[in-house]
């Protein structure tokens, strides 16, 4: 079986006159080691799919698992701790911890079930090392360039290894030079780490150097031909 597999997931707002179906059973598939774009318009659900995939949100219907478990079987606690194994999310707006420095917000993810072993702060300072940002440590999140804040993100959403990396616009606010580090930083670390990794994404430059790529459309997830892409 896949390490991510997606059955004929739904989300469905209620709405006054008809209910808004924003996701019309999508099955997806995919493995670690594999990365995958998702494309299509705005208010199309991409970011609905991320969060749900993510279990930032609960589907209306259909099945989600990865590495064989289903998250939304889990109760509140053991679904944190899933999150927290499993899933990297990195967000549009990066979702730094303001008083925080680069070096605690990257070690986030192992603050929440309790404090960073030296290994883990050693991981850390790899990482940002990784993604540049080794002479910034000590600097707060307003103290950096929108580019610096989203490759703290980067290094935060891998922090643990996670089985599933999920990237919403993550090149979205930067100049071209950064979201090109950014791509090239998504494509190769998740790959070191045989993770499976998922961008969403208005760039059809990054969306080109996916294995895949997906269009959402109504509500549908369909194969989106390579060489449509510009
Ligand atoms: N909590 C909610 N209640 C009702 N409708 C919602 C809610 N959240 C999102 N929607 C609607 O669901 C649709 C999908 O939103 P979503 O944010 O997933 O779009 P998107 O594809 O990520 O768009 P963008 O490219 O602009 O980020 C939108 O039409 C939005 O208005
Ligand atoms: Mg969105």
């Amino acid at each position: 079986m896949s390490d991510l597999v997606v059955r004929e997931l739904c989300k469905t707002y209620p709405n006054v006159r008809q209910d808004l179906v924003v996701l019309d059973h999508i099955s997806l598939e995919l493995n670690r080691g594999d990365n995958l774009a998702i494309i299509g318009p705005s208010g199309a659900g991409k970011s609905t799919l991320l969060q749900i995939l993510g279990t930032l949100d609960q589907p209306t219907s259909g099945t989600v698992e990865v590495a064989g478990l289903n998250p939304f079987s889990l109760g509140e606690v053991e679904q944190a701790r899933f999150r927290n194994q499993h899933i990297g999310f990195i967000f549009q707006d990066h979702h730094l911890l303001p008083q925080w420095n680069v070096l605690e917000n990257a070690l986030l993810p192992c603050l929440a079930f309790g404090r960073a072993k030296p290994d883990q702060i050693e991981r850390a300072k790899q990482l940002l090392d990784r993604v540049g940002l080794s002479d910034r440590l000590t600097h707060l999140p307003s103290q950096l360039s929108g580019g610096e804040r989203e490759r703290v993100a980067v290094a935060r959403a891998l922090m643990l290894r996670p089985t599933m990396i999920l990237a919403d616009e993550p090149t979205g606010n930067l100049d071209s030079d950064n979201a090109s580090i950014i791509g090239e930083l998504l494509l190769e670390v998740p790959k070191e780490q045989d993770a499976m990794l998922i961008v969403v994404t208005h760039s059809m430059e990054l969306a080109k150097r996916m294995n895949r790529c997906l269009e959402l459309r109504r509500g549908k997830l369909t194969d989106h031909p390579r060489d449509d892409m510009a």
